[in-house]
Formats: structure tokens, C-alpha cells, sequence
């Protein structure tokens, strides 16, 4: 994997760069669909290709393992031919899912212990074998196996789950060392920050991320609840620790306006359930701020669903018309606000990304961020 910065902000730190891959480029910055369990929820690879067109996808470790198995990947080949995505795939670690999702989980110096929340079977992921699992579902971007703090997290328990997170960075490596690439073409592995809300603890893990020389870097443990101020407080002092000439992601984040103060502090790289899974409860987002579309308001407003939207529901589908697949609980309602949060979010990472080339990053940030606040 390469990485090459091609602007830098003058008036923040935003950066527009291009990593790539052996399945192409990905012109940062980049917002990464959510594609769980080897599918972007209601959106078929052809829309997702056409109308969303993002050059990279997230699938997770966790629900791949535990479903269809890691045997009927590997018979198919990995994760791109299984489903039909010729383009990037990163795969978080199951860091995340095994503390949020599974049942019973204990953690251990040797791996965390886990109930799936599929049959209650008993499973062990430690930073050997989720770096074979990995290997094997076969992304181009990898995650290292970490520990991803709640919030509140008292300043003892963040420093001790931070060490663990390093000592367990320290294990995949060593390990990743032993595994040749399944499928003939390479694997980046990206090592991940934590620290909780602590700067002194996040300046300490950035330290010793960057030390590990990874071909990116990522920040996780954010988003968790915490105010967004102290998200930005924390995104920034990483930032400024980890190195510039390779790309920085931040896990499970957010909102547009999450996205855009990041964008502004250095991050390249972001992935969030929010426009699928909002978009499933009738929310969509817009340039112009938050829509309800379950709202009676909208019971007979016939204009297109988003007038400055870039995908074809946008123009073909009435808000009408979409609050009423919402009444009437049709898929069709969700996959139409699905396609058009996931269009709104990609258009915002490229609107960014030209800004940033063009030179007004700044002034365009600040009049998005008070236009996306609204609800209409
Ligand atoms: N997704 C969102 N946050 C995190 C995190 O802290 N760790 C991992 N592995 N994935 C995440």
C-alpha cells in the first residue's frame, strides 16, 4: 500500500491525499460504508458501484467468523469474489463488535473470551488468530486486535486496557510476520490508538503507534458517548503525534458535522453505521441539515426527496412518496434513504477533498457545519 499527500490545508489541517492498493486507489478524504456481515444494508453492489461510488467498504471480523465461517470464504476465495466487490475492503478486528455485541466476554491477557450473539457458541479471538481470520476473509486494509475502552472510563482502567492494546499490537505483528497473503495480493495493517479521554494517555498510545512504522494508523476508542469536544480534543493531540505521510482513520465516526471538524484536525479515513442505520429509521441527512421523512410535514411535499442530491433517488422519488414507503414500512423506503445518505456522505468527503485542493477548506467547513445543525 502507498499513500501519497497531495494538498495540505493552509488555514487547518485538513490533508487530500490517495492511497493505493492492489484493488486501486482511495482518494482521501474517504467515508467508508459500513458493510457488516458482507453487505452495505439494502444496497445492492450495482447501486453501490454507480450511484454511491466510494472506493472502499468496511467489513467486520466478528460477524464474517461467526457467519457464513471462515471455510466458506476461503472456498470462495475472500471477501471480494464471496460478494461481488472488485474494489478496497478494510475489516475492523472484532475489537469493537466482541465488547459491544457478544454476551459473557472476559478479556484476558491472552484474547477476550465470547458468546456469539448468533447461537451463544463459545469462541476465544486473541491477536494470533484474528490476524489469521483476517488473512483468511482477506481485506486489503486490516485492523489490529485491540481493546476499545467505554465512556465513562476511569483514567487506571484507560492506562491499563491502553498497555494491553500495545502489548497485543506487539503480538499481531509478530504474528502477521508468519502469514503469507491468501489470495496474491497485499495486506496493509493499520494499528489502532486508545486512551479513552485522556490526553497524556492518547500522546502515550500515538507514541507507541507510530513507533510501530504500520503503512497507516487509526484512532479508536472515540465516539463512545463522550462530547464531541472531546472528541476533536483528543483526535487532535493524535494527530499531531502520528506521522503525516501516512493515513490516519478515525473508528466509528459520525456525524457530517463529526466528519468535518476531524477532516479539518488531519483524519483521512472514517467509517460509520449512522447513514444506513439512520437512514432505516426514516432519517436522512442533507446539505441543508436533518430531515424526518416520517413526519407528517412531508405527507404532501412532491419535491424531489433532495434537490442538491447526487444519486438518482434524489431526483426520481417525492418526500411524499418516501414518507409514504415509510407508513406503509416498505423496504423500498429504506433502501431509497439508504442510497441517499450514503450519496450525501461520499459527496461530502469529494466536496471536501476538492475544497482542500481548491483552497477553501475553512470557509466552506464553517458554513456546512451551521447549514447541516438545522432540521427542516
Ligand atoms: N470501531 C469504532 N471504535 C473502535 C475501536 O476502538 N476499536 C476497533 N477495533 N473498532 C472500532
Amino acid at each position: 500500500m502507498e499513500f501519497s499527500l497531495q494538498h495540505k490545508d493552509l488555514r487547518s489541517k485538513a490533508r487530500a491525499g490517495i492511497i493505493t492498493t492492489d484493488h486501486g486507489e482511495i482518494k482521501t478524504p474517504i467515508f467508508m460504508p459500513v458493510g457488516t456481515v458482507a453487505s452495505v444494508k439494502g444496497v445492492h453492489q450495482k447501486e453501490l458501484r454507480e450511484e454511491i461510488d466510494p472506493d472502499i467498504i468496511l467489513g467486520n471480523t466478528y460477524h464474517l467468523y461467526l457467519r457464513p465461517k471462515l471455510e466458506v470464504l476461503k472456498a470462495a476465495g475472500g471477501l471480494h469474489k464471496f460478494m461481488g466487490w472488485d474494489r478496497n475492503i478494510l475489516t475492523d478486528s472484532g475489537g469493537y463488535q466482541v465488547y459491544s455485541l457478544s454476551a459473557n466476554r472476559k478479556i484476558r491477557e491472552e484474547g477476550v473470551k465470547f458468546k456469539s450473539h448468533i447461537d451463544g457458541s463459545l469462541h476465544m479471538f486473541t491477536p494470533e488468530n484474528v490476524m489469521e481470520i483476517q488473512r483468511t476473509i482477506g481485506a486489503d486494509i486490516i485492523m489490529a486486535f485491540d481493546e476499545c475502552t467505554p465512556y465513562p472510563c476511569d483514567y487506571e482502567y484507560a492506562k491499563r486496557s491502553m498497555k494491553l492494546t500495545h502489548r497485543w499490537l506487539d503480538r499481531c505483528m509478530a504474528h502477521l510476520e508468519k502469514l503469507p497473503f491468501e489470495y496474491g495480493y497485499e495486506q496493509a495493517f493499520f494499528p489502532i490508538v486508545q486512551g479513552s479521554v485522556y490526553k497524556d494517555l492518547r500522546i502515550q498510545s500515538a507514541e507507541y503507534i507510530a513507533e510501530a512504522g504500520a503503512p497507516g494508523n487509526a484512532i479508536g476508542g472515540l465516539s463512545v458517548g463522550e462530547p464531541a469536544e472531546e472528541m476533536y480534543a483528543m483526535s487532535e493531540a493524535v494527530c499531531d503525534v502520528l506521522p503525516e505521510d501516512k493515513p490516519r482513520y478515525l473508528m466509528g465516526v459520525g456525524t457530517p458535522i463529526n466528519i468535518l471538524e476531524n477532516i479539518a484536525l488531519g483524519i483521512d479515513m472514517f467509517d460509520c453505521v449512522m447513514p444506513t442505520r439512520n437512514a432505516r429509521n426514516g432519517m436522512l441527512f442533507t446539505a441543508e441539515g436533518t430531515i424526518n421523512i416520517k413526519n407528517k410535514k412531508w405527507e404532501a411535499d412532491f419535491s424531489p426527496i433532495d434537490p442538491q442530491g447526487t444519486t438518482f433517488v434524489d431526483r426520481e422519488y417525492s418526500k411524499a412518496y418516501l414518507r409514504h414507503l415509510f407508513a406503509a414500512n416498505e423496504y423500498l423506503g429504506k433502501q431509497i434513504a439508504t442510497i441517499h445518505n450514503l450519496g450525501f456522505y461520499l459527496w461530502l468527503v469529494r466536496e471536501a477533498r476538492e475544497r482542500i485542493i481548491q483552497g477553501d477548506f475553512a470557509a466552506w467547513k464553517s458554513k456546512m457545519v451551521k447549514n447541516m445543525d438545522k432540521r427542516l
